[in-house]
Order: structure tokens, then sequence, then C-alpha cells
């Protein structure tokens, strides 16, 4: 009986903590989406049709968080000659928030 309980409470706090990390994970993506707007990665990139001509959509499934980060802040690092504007000063959190938003464009 008692240990029942404690099974009980175990496992409601497992679902509640994953409902609070998928919670802030979309926020984090939201605030992400308004980064890009922001900085106007909307001028070279597209999502779902609307944009400029480098296509982002579907980049989520295939490049990882660490890989975004280095594509925003130094994009030479990634492609020598690459043409995308540097992002080297972009505060973290405003980093870590377009990469959240990033990894949905699956
Ligand atoms: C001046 C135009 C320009 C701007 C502004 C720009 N990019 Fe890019 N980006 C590019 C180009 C061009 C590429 C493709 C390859 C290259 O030349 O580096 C690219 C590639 C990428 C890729 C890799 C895409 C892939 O399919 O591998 C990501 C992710 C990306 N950009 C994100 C961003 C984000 C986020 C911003 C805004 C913070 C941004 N870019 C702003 C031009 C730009």
């Amino acid at each position: 009986m008692k240990w029942k309980r404690i099974a009980g409470v175990v496992a409601g706090a497992l679902i509640f903590s994953g409902n609070a990390a998928i919670f802030s994970q979309n926020a984090a993506a939201d605030q992400g989406s308004k980064v890009f707007a922001a900085q106007k990665c909307s001028l070279c990139h597209s999502i779902r049709g609307s944009g400029g001509d480098e296509a982002l959509d579907g980049v989520g499934a295939r490049i990882k968080p660490d890989d975004f980060r280095k594509r925003i802040k130094t994009p030479k690092e990634v492609k020598a000659g690459s043409e995308m504007k540097a992002y080297p000063n972009l505060p973290e959190k405003d980093i870590n928030d377009l990469i959240a938003y990033l990894m949905t464009l699956k």
C-alpha cells in the first residue's frame, strides 16, 4: 500500500518534469522564431516558402545543435567562402533560442 503510493508520486513527478521540459523547449523555440525575425535571417533564408533563396526547411532533421551554433557564429568555419553573414556577438540566450527554433524545422 505504502509502496504503491510512493510509486505513484514518483511517476507523477516524472510526468510533470517531462511536461515542464517540453514546455520550456516550446517557449525557447517561440522566442527563437522572434530572434530569427529580428536578426533578419529571412533576408537570405526561407521557411515554408517565405523569405530568401536558401530554404531552411528540414534543417532540424539534418543539423546538430552544436553545428547550428558554429554555423551562426562562424559560418566560414563550417563552409570555406560561406556567403552567410556571421553573428559572433549574438547573446548566448538568443543563439540557444534560435537553435531550439531551427530544431523544430524537420
Ligand atoms: C547574407 C545572407 C544570409 C543571412 C543574413 C543569413 N544566412 Fe544562413 N546561410 C546563407 C547562405 C548563402 C547559406 C548556404 C551556404 C553558405 O554559403 O554558407 C546559409 C546557410 C545556413 C544554414 C545551413 C543550411 C543548410 O542547409 O545546411 C543555417 C542553419 C543558417 N544559414 C541559419 C541562419 C540563421 C539562423 C540566420 C540568422 C541569424 C542566417 N542564417 C542568416 C546566407 C545567410
